[in-house]
Parts: C-alpha cells; sequence; structure tokens
C-alpha cells in the first residue's frame, strides 16, 4: 500500500489496488463515525480550495470533509482576486503556498498544469481537474460507489459513455480500472468523440476493451453504465457541439433493451444526455455517487495530512 501522508496526487496512477481498497474501508469509517456527530481530526490544519474553472460537487465535497473532520477552508474565489489584474496562476498558488495551507485541492483548465508546478510549491497539492486530462478524486468515489453498491470491482463489465475525447472522467476511472482483474470496458461515443489515443496507451494491455458507437451494440450484461455529458466549453468550434448535441442519450427505453438494466452512474453534471425520468429507477446511483465523494475524499483528506 502507499503512503500519502504528504503527497501529491495528481493522477488515478498515484494510488493502487490496496491503497483504493484501504480508503474505501476508512470512507465507510468516517461515514459511520461522522453519522454520531463531527470529529476533531483534522483540528488546526487547513485547507485551501483553488478552482480556476467552475466546480460544484469537487469543491463542495472537499470543503465539507474539511469541516466535517474539524478542520478549516480557505475558498480562493478568482473573481475577486488579482487574477483579474492579470496575475498568473503560478503566482497565485506560490502566494497562496507562502501562507503554508496544509493541503491544496486545485482546478485549473490547461492538462498537467499541476505537474507542471508541483515542484514550485511545498504544500501537497490535490488535482480537483486539470483540463482534458484527468480527475483522480472523481475515479476514487467512482470505484467507491461501485466497490458500495456491487462489492467487487474484479471482473465486472462497464459501460463508458459518451464525451470520451473531451472528458476527464473517463480517463481517470480508465487508469484506476487497471488495478483490478478481469475488467471489459465498453467505450460507447460518437466516433468523433472517441478516446484519446494518449489514453488508450496508457490502458492497452491493462485491461480489455471494445469501442462502439451505440448502447444497443453491447451484447453482454453490463453491469454498469457510466454517462458523462457533452464538454461544451472544451469543443473550439461551437457548429461542432451543435451538431454532436443529443448525439447519445439514455431513456428508460434505451435501457429496457439491454440484457439487465446496470447502474447508471454520471459524474455530473448532466444535461440532456440523461433525462430525469431515469431518476425513478433503483439503478440510478448518480446522486449517491455524488455523495460519496464527500466520505471517501476525507478518507484522502485524512491519509494525505496523515491524521
Ligand atoms: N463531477 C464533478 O467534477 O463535478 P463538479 O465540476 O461540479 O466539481
Amino acid at each position: 500500500m502507499k503512503d500519502l501522508k504528504g503527497k501529491d496526487i495528481l493522477s488515478a496512477f498515484d494510488f493502487d489496488r490496496e491503497t483504493l481498497e484501504h480508503l474505501f474501508t476508512e470512507a465507510d469509517e468516517l461515514r459511520k463515525k461522522l453519522s454520531e456527530g463531527k470529529i476533531k481530526l483534522a483540528d488546526g490544519k487547513i485547507m485551501a480550495t483553488v478552482f480556476l474553472e467552475p466546480s460544484t460537487r469537487t469543491k463542495i465535497s472537499f470543503q465539507m470533509a474539511m469541516v466535517k473532520l474539524g478542520g478549516s477552508i480557505i475558498d480562493f474565489q478568482p473573481e475577486s482576486s488579482s487574477l483579474q489584474k492579470g496575475e498568473s496562476d503560478l503566482d497565485t498558488i506560490k502566494i497562496i503556498d507562502g501562507y503554508s495551507p496544509d493541503l491544496i485541492v486545485l482546478r485549473q483548465s490547461k492538462p498537467y498544469f499541476p505537474h507542471s508546478i508541483k515542484d514550485k510549491i511545498e504544500t501537497p497539492i490535490i488535482n480537483g481537474g486539470d483540463g482534458t486530462n484527468e480527475h483522480p478524486t472523481q475515479a476514487l468515489l467512482d470505484l467507491y460507489t461501485i466497490w458500495r453498491e456491487l462489492g467487487r470491482i474484479d471482473g465486472l463489465k462497464i459501460g463508458i459513455m459518451g464525451d470520451l475525447k473531451y472528458g476527464r472522467t473517463a480517463p481517470s476511472l480508465s487508469y484506476m480500472l487497471t488495478f483490478f482483474k478481469g475488467v471489459k470496458v465498453y467505450y460507447i461515443s460518437p466516433k468523433e468523440l472517441r478516446l484519446r489515443d494518449e489514453v488508450k496507451n496508457k490502458i492497452n494491455g491493462k485491461i480489455i476493451y471494445e469501442e462502439m458507437e451505440r448502447l444497443e451494440e453491447i451484447e453482454d450484461e453490463l453491469d454498469v453504465l457510466y454517462v458523462t455529458r457533452l464538454q461544451k466549453e472544451r469543443f473550439s468550434d461551437p457548429t461542432e457541439y451543435e451538431r454532436l448535441k443529443s448525439s447519445y442519450i439514455v431513456t428508460q427505453d434505451s435501457l429496457k433493451k439491454l440484457k439487465k438494466i446496470p447502474i447508471i452512474m454520471h459524474p455530473l453534471p448532466r444535461v440532456w444526455e440523461l433525462p430525469e425520468e431515469i431518476d425513478s429507477l433503483p439503478q440510478a446511483k448518480y446522486f449517491e455517487q455524488a455523495k460519496n465523494g464527500m466520505f471517501v475524499r476525507a478518507a484522502l483528506i485524512k491519509e494525505i495530512l496523515g491524521l
């Protein structure tokens, strides 16, 4: 198992199977303790959240996790900061680092930005999403949810559907799945939105996968269907976004054509690809998935801070 104390978390590959299983067990224990009241584990510790792209779930769940652990948060507000005067992202983070928080959670739009600055700052950084590259703690809560719902990850058949070209959750989830045995992934997307070669190169030979354009092409019984939205903000050509909009959508009718209805997951936010009619299905797990994020992120904070 990896010792995460004081470490940066920049990629799904910063974990391994044993570490994940430890974090999942710890998240379950913290869930139980937190249901009995706030705890004081992180008393005196400070986490800075530096989100230079919008977020609801990642930012709030990290903040809630830290506060519930008994720690404090400083939330950087880009719109009222000196970024507006032209200060660079790097200078901004160096300044925050100089005030000595115990942890920084960073979201930024450039792929590999946290990797490029990690040696320039002292504070451990958690990558809360770097452009199209990765979102490692999303994969953490995705697998935690599967582990809780299905009791295992080995041997599962998982459909990952949607914008696999620009989305960052599909790469991180795929990387984490390489730690488990006998997993098969079906990547379902319009051909323009297929997984990038950079991602395929990291999973080739480590998980079995197939690519297809439509959900109905899957003949196997899926255990999980993980849907993602079209990443409008990453399209340089708005007409391309309009052309691909609504090119995939999960409906109750489309699910009924499958051998069985798998558990349905989504990192959220959703737009048109997962209509509200799905919410009433017992297999719809995306709100539970978002809630799980707080507990597994609390477990991660605990490990990085060595609490
Ligand atoms: N899933 C996710 O990263 O959501 P936010 O963008 O709201 O943080």
